[in-house]
């Protein structure tokens, strides 16, 4: 299976090791033996609602309201910025140089997708934000480069030394992440003129080349690390980090939520997604 074949592939349970594998090239256990066992012995146990065929469903029915999809894009920008700094401070906090120059590239991926949303915002639903807000958007991303020096975000609770916990936790994100884009592309498609769609495919194949991206460190650093852990204990971890990850989605879909939803919003008072329009959930089917 490749990237392609992901693009066109009818949702499944089996999708979530489907993005693991793609993301591996297609290279399994023998690349990351560690990684798979508890992959599959988790999602055998815990068997997640993202990637199944009902989910897919329920986003395509409140992805076909644009305004939705619209407020969706800008929480989906306030998340990887968030993520973004995130990964700043873990990657000021590695002690190991290879892993903190892998975090900070992802940290640096996140800030910029944060801007890519934006973009699709723009391209997808244009004229919908007035200038001012829009300039406003901006500030959603940390505007992190490679040029710069992570360092500890103040306040920060990721102002610590990265652990295999961390990574389990990221890559499951990433995996889930990839499966709520690969959700995105076709919605996206049904709202932008034929003109802009081909703006925003180049973002969209670039967003997706960086998740799996993601998810294929994520693994090769869970991968090692696990080497020092004890077997039952990782796959506790696994199985643990797969099963809140089940339980946050379940509650995200209680609210018809995926990436935002009135709760959200005013449980999050800085969420800008509110200002645009928080009308656009409140027609939504409880
Ligand atoms: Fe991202
Ligand atoms: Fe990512």
């Amino acid at each position: 299976m490749n990237v392609g074949d992901l693009l066109s592939a009818e949702p499944e349970p089996m999708r979530v090791e489907q993005i693991a594998r793609v993301a591996l090239d297609g290279r399994s256990d023998d690349a990351c033996p560690n990684y798979f066992s508890a992959l599959r012995e988790a999602l055998a146990d815990e068997p997640p609602p993202f990637g199944t065929k009902a989910y897919s469903d329920i986003y395509r029915n409140v992805a076909s309201d644009g305004r939705w999809l619209a407020v969706s894009l800008i929480t989906n920008a306030e998340r990887e910025g968030d993520g973004a700094t995130r990964l700043w401070s873990l990657a000021a906090c590695s002690r190991d140089k290879d892993e903190r120059l892998q975090l900070k590239v992802h940290a640096v991926d996140e800030s910029r997708h944060a801007l890519f949303y934006l973009a699709l915002l723009d391209f997808a639903f244009p004229g919908m934000t007035d200038p001012q807000f829009r300039l406003e958007l901006r500030k959603l991303s940390p505007h992190y480069s490679m040029h710069m020096e992570p360092f500890p975000v103040p306040g920060s609770p990721y102002a610590k030394t990265p652990s295999i916990d961390d990574f389990v936790q990221m890559n499951i994100a990433e995996i889930r992440t990839t499966i709520h884009h690969l959700m995105q592309r076709p919605a996206l498609s049904v709202h932008a003129t034929a003109e802009n769609k081909g703006r925003i495919t180049p973002i969209l194949d670039s967003l997706l080349r960086d998740e799996l991206r993601h998810v294929a460190y994520t693994a090769k650093l869970i991968e090692r690390l696990s080497q020092r852990a004890a077997r039952p204990d990782f796959h506790h971890l696994v199985r643990k980090r797969l099963h809140d990850f089940n339980q946050i989605t379940s509650e995200e879909l209680g609210n018809l939520a995926f990436d935002c939803s009135v709760a959200c919003c005013e449980k999050r008072l800085n969420c800008r997604a509110k200002a645009l329009s928080v009308t656009a959930f409140i027609d939504m089917p409880t």
